[in-house]
């Protein structure tokens, strides 16, 4: 047996990084070593670019270019060796973002994605994606209560429901891949199909 890759999804306010500390502990108690880690970021690189992502205005491509930049460094140096030694890494955000945000919400072309994925990833997919899903009302409302928004938060509800659907397209053209999760339901529910998921993989 060995680790597995697995990425956390869904828009701003959907509520997924609630759940990290208890996917880490469900792993954890299978003896696996975990390596939990976040996208723009992940390294000391990593993290400076994220400064620059989600506070410099840029023109999406540029965008596009920096977030896949920070992959690159994120795979040689966590992600690819956590799962050569093993390890599960669970990653807050990957490339389905990419195609979410700057693709779905921003109209950079899939094609061009695409080719960025193939140099920066190859083969490497995640073996399994949670998409936290909610309605854009339920995402923002809760976005509104709880911070200050950062550049991709402050858009309006058009970009916010663009995402969505991309996100929920991605889950329909990769069903092996995509767990989608309804993040509107009490948070306790939430909790609970997280765990039946995990349960199975
Ligand atoms: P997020 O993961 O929501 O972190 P926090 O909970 O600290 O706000 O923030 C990352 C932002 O970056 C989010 O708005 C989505 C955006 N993003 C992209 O636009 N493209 C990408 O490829 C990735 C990984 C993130």
């Amino acid at each position: 047996m060995s680790g597995k890759f697995i990425t956390l999804e869904g828009m701003d306010g959907a509520g997924k990084s609630t759940h990290i500390p208890n996917i880490i502990k469900i792993l954890q108690a299978r003896g696996f070593e975990v390596v939990s880690t976040r996208e723009p970021g992940g390294t000391a690189l990593g993290e400076r670019l994220r400064e620059l992502l989600l506070h410099e205005p840029m023109h999406a491509e540029t965008e596009t270019l920096l977030m896949f930049a920070a992959r690159r460094e994120h795979i040689a140096t966590v992600i690819g060796p956590a799962l050569a030694r093993g390890a599960y890494v669970l990653s807050d955000r990957f490339t389905d973002a990419t195609y979410a945000y700057q693709c779905g919400a921003k109209g950079v072309p899939a094609t061009k994605i695409q080719i960025l994925e193939q140099w920066v990833q190859s083969e490497l997919q995640p073996d399994v994606t949670l998409l936290f899903d909610v309605p854009v009302e339920v995402s923002m409302q809760r976005l509104a209560a709880t911070r200050v928004p950062d550049k991709f938060e402050r858009e309006d509800a058009n970009f916010f429901s663009r995402i969505r659907q991309a996100y929920l397209q991605r889950a329909q053209e990769n069903p092996a891949r995509f767990r989608v999760i309804d993040a509107s339901v009490a948070l306790t529910e939430v909790v609970a199909n997280v765990e039946a998921i995990l349960a199975t993989i």
